[in-house]
């Protein structure tokens, strides 16, 4: 059977767990599955294409839409994208649901004071500490999706059971045949 394309896009704080989760996925889907995928990163697209951009509002959008544009592409060829950017914004995630057919969005939810605690590359000290501007859920706004299409709280479960209810998700789309 031909493979159908889908862009699952997971939103979520620094530290909430989008990048674990969606690595998991992205090894399941190739290991068990056999499927075609691409992860595009927050981080890896800002480090390899969007080193012009910072993390103003005007810039997150840009950056989002080069993200979004990438994620279409991908997704009309068939491929499994996994989508791993705080997208802050609903305006954004909004954006990104209207320029890509087939897509759901993943809230990886977990309270700020938790990631704070996880602060997995340092910056919520750094940014505590007045060295980072415009730090989501610090300096800077996250707004609760209002329609997300699934729910991952990972303060409740592990990154694999987390991985599981994403690869179940993609079952019930008929996504994984
Ligand atoms: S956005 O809002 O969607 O454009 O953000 P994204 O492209 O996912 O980039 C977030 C990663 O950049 C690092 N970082 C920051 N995040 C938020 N606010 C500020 N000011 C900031 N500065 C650097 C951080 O590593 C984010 O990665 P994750 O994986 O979310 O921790
Ligand atoms: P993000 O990409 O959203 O900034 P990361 O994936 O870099 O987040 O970091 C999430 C951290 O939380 C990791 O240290 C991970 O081990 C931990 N964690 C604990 N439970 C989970 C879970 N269920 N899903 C994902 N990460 C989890
Ligand atoms: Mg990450």
């Amino acid at each position: 059977m031909e493979q159908k394309g889908i862009t699952l896009w997971f939103t979520g704080l620094s530290g909430a767990g989008k990048t674990t989760v969606a690595r998991l996925v992205e090894e399941r889907l190739n290991r068990e599955h056999r499927l075609r995928v691409q992860l595009l990163d927050g981080d890896v697209l800002r480090e390899v294409m969007n080193r012009d951009l910072g993390f103003s509002k005007e810039d997150r959008f840009m950056h989002i839409q080069r993200a979004a544009f990438i994620a279409k592409l991908l997704t009309d060829h068939g491929v499994i994208v996994l989508a791993s950017f705080i997208t802050p914004y609903q305006e954004m995630r909004d954006y990104c649901r209207r320029q890509i057919e087939n897509y759901a969005e993943i809230y990886v939810k977990c309270p700020l004071n938790v990631c704070m605690e996880r602060d997995v590359k340092g910056l919520y000290k750094k940014a505590l500490a007045g060295k980072i501007d415009h730090f989501t859920g610090i300096s800077d706004p996250y707004e609760e999706p209002v329609n997300p299409d699934l729910v991952i709280e990972t303060l409740a479960e592990t990154p694999e059971e987390s991985a599981e209810r994403v690869i179940q998700y993609l079952s019930r789309q008929r996504s994984i045949p």
